[in-house]
């Protein structure tokens, strides 16, 4: 039997890496210019973590969660999310206190959603994201958003649209669920009752519905922005100055209300429209109340998450070329007899930085001509009974087609040329 990758997960071959790297280390790089530290926690959780934060309406947890009992009987739970985790962790460690500094955190971590597989979304899926933990004033907001806006920038897109928006407080989403359910109240009664009671547990949910019925319904519901108290409506305000001051471009829409059950105030979203219904390449929002959930003191915080692959998807659309990672040269033996200066040719240019294959095998030297070719190297270096006497290497450009002798002394500076 030949085995297969499990539904909704992919592999990531040496030919795609680069383009993770790339992603990876850009990440990295501005999360640290903003000051922020990597956190990593475990592969899986208590399943209640996940309960509790994301929530007991979310379609995260009552449909998507990847829970089972461990051999101890344990009711345990890949990660469903990054945000939860992470508050768990610092907690656990005493890195959240009453009234505590301001904490910032970055993770790259794998997350697993039982989700019906698609474009753009998967089973097991990988995210870049940040916590800005322990600050409740509009700026931290801010400081979440711009860095999801550069972090693209920074990878080359250009276009995606910044959607913000604010769920308020609670009391504000108990008279806007209210509003919501009086205005879907005969597309409530056509549903199924589970579908129904669902939809009536968690009526915001229906903002962001993929039926047709619902989203036509949606167009005209009333706007949670009318619901808004004054203070959520004062700190919105205040965000979105904020980012015109930072030259971020960015649209209000009240119809962002993520998916997740422990957001207030704040939510975001970015979206590209060129790679399928999956439009969403990174969200986030406040969470002020996920610390207080898990035991710990009042905790007001910000983050957000950006699905890598579908990162790659919209750089992949919008033409952004990969990274190249081709060998700098393959370096061939013309004959049995110089195979031993090779591998002392291949060490010294590694010793230099360069990237360097050679055949192990002892193949003739047009095999190993062949080898660079399909390698993709810039360069082939040949030596033979000439090169080798005269302290040179026959250089073929392997682009430009073309060949020199090239003493071994001045070969580094070729190569960087
Ligand atoms: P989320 O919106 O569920 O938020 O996921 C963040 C991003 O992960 C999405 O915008 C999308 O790009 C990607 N994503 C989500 N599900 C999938 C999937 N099944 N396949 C591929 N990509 C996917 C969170 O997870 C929050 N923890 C973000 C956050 C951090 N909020 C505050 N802090």
């Amino acid at each position: 039997m030949r085995f297969q990758a499990p539904r909704g997960t992919e592999d990531v071959l040496p030919g795609d890496s680069p383009r993770w790297q790339r992603l990876e280390q850009t990440f990295r790089a501005l999360a640290r210019r903003y000051g922020y530290g990597e956190i990593r926690t475990p592969t899986f959780e208590d399943a209640e973590l996940f309960l509790r934060t994301a929530g007991a309406t979310s379609d995260v947890v009552t449909k998507q969660m990847y829970n089972f009992q461990d051999k101890g009987g344990r009711e345990v739970a890949l990660k469903a999310e990054g945000t939860a985790p992470a508050m768990r962790a610092l907690l656990e460690h005493g890195l959240i206190q009453p009234g505590g500094a301001v904490q910032r955190v970055y993770y790259i971590t794998p997350v697993f959603r039982y989700e019906r597989p698609q474009k753009g979304r998967l089973r097991e899926h990988h995210q870049v994201g940040i916590e800005l933990i322990g600050a409740s004033a509009p700026a931290a907001d801010a400081e979440a958003i711009e860095i999801a806006v550069r972090f693209y920038e920074e990878m080359g897109l250009s276009e995606f649209q910044v959607l913000v928006n604010s769920i308020g407080r609670e009391a504000c989403r108990e008279s806007y669920r209210g509003a919501l359910l009086l205005h879907a109240r005969d597309y409530l009664a056509s549903l199924e009752p589970e579908a129904r009671e669902r939809a009536e547990q968690n009526p915001l949910r229906m903002l962001d519905s993929k039926d047709p019925e619902a989203v036509e319904l949606m167009r005209s519901a009333p706007s949670i922005l009318d619901h808004l108290e004054p203070s959520s409506r004062d700190r919105l305000d205040e965000v979105c100055r904020l980012l015109r001051d930072a030259g971020i471009r960015y649209e209000l829409e009240p119809r962002i209300v993520r998916g997740l059950d422990y957001y207030t105030e704040t939510v975001f979203e970015l979206q590209v429209t060129t790679i399928g219904a999956q439009s969403a390449i990174g969200g986030g929002g406040r969470y002020d109340g996920l610390v207080e959930q898990l035991g710990g003191p009042p905790t007001p915080s910000v983050g957000f998450g950006i699905g890598i692959e579908r990162a790659l998807l919209a750089l992949e659309a919008a033409g952004k070329n990969d990274p190249d990672d081709r060998p700098d040269a393959f370096v061939a033996a013309a004959g049995e007899a110089h195979r031993d200066e090779v591998l002392r040719l291949a060490r010294a240019l590694r010793h230099d930085g360069f990237s360097v294959v050679s055949d192990p095998e002892g193949k003739s030297l047009k095999s190993q001509l062949r080898q660079a070719g399909k390698l993709r190297c810039r360069f082939a270096l040949i030596v033979g009974d000439e090169e080798s006497q005269s302290g040179q290497v026959s250089a073929l450009d392997l682009d430009a087609d073309s060949q020199e002798r090239i003493p071994l002394a001045d070969l580094p500076a070729r190569l960087r040329r």
